[in-house]
């Protein structure tokens, strides 16, 4: 089974891609965690992905479609995967119907979580990760049960995103309603889309995506 989530920055489809992997069995691929590996690894991708995710812009299509090409063909995503901010533009989706193409593969649902932008800001700039392990938090929205103590591993150390700054975000909303909401009704012409409300609290926007995958 793959599924595409997608939606704005701060809609929650990495809160939701982990959530879903470890209830269905599939492996979240996030486009922006690889890049972000990238980044601290100091590898070519990285460096020259760092300025421009800085900026809020979407890195190059060529690169971004050669890492989920290789990623998505990996023993580990046999069973399927959720594929977590990609594709982003139009050519991404091309790009990914030939790529399941060429593997066999089949795209069994997009998943649309939709939000009112401007609840989008205060989402993004609350967001911290644990340093450890990686689960989210939101000063508001997701505290960690004990207050500096990471639920899921017991760190203690916290850390936010360089690209999660007020002025950034803005940028990144507005590639977003740019170049990504494009594919919506690519996704919508083929049959594949649906939609699920994204305001609701954590626990329903799962209820809502499960029960879609569960009835595919
Ligand atoms: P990426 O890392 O993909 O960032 P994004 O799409 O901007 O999405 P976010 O990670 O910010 O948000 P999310 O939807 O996952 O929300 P989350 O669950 O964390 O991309 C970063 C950059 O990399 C891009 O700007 C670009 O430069 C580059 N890039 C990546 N992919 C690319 C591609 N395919 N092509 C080109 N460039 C690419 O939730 C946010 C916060 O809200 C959390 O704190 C969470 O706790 C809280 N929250 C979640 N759900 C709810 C809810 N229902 N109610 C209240 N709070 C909630």
């Amino acid at each position: 089974m793959n599924i595409i989530l997608l939606g704005p920055p701060g809609c929650g489809k990495g809160t939701q891609a982990k959530r879903l992997q470890d209830k269905f069995g599939l492996v979240q691929l996030s486009t922006g965690d690889m890049l972000r590996a990238a980044v601290k690894s100091g590898s070519e991708i990285g460096k020259k992905a760092k300025a421009i995710m800085d900026s809020g812009a979407l890195v190059p299509d060529d690169v971004i479609i050669a890492m989920i090409d290789d990623r998505i063909g990996q023993q580990d995503c046999r069973n399927g995967a959720i594929l977590d901010g990609f594709p982003r533009t139009v050519a991404q989706a091309e790009a990914l119907d030939r790529m399941f193409a060429g593997k066999g593969l089949k795209l069994d649902r997009v998943i649309e979580l939709v939000v009112d932008e401007a609840a989008l800001v205060a989402r993004i700039t609350g967001r911290f990760s644990c340093k450890t392990c990686g689960a989210g938090y939101h000063d508001t929205f997701q505290r960690p049960k004990k207050d500096g103590v990471c639920d899921v591993c017991g760190g203690t150390e916290f850390i936010r995103r360089d690209d999660d700054k007020e002025e950034t975000v803005k940028a990144r909303l507005e590639a977003y309603r740019r170049q990504t909401a494009p594919i919506l009704p690519y996704y919508k012409g083929k049959g594949l889309l649906s939609q699920v409300d994204g305001m609701a609290p954590i626990d329903e926007v799962t209820r809502q995506i499960e029960a879609l995958v569960e009835r595919r």
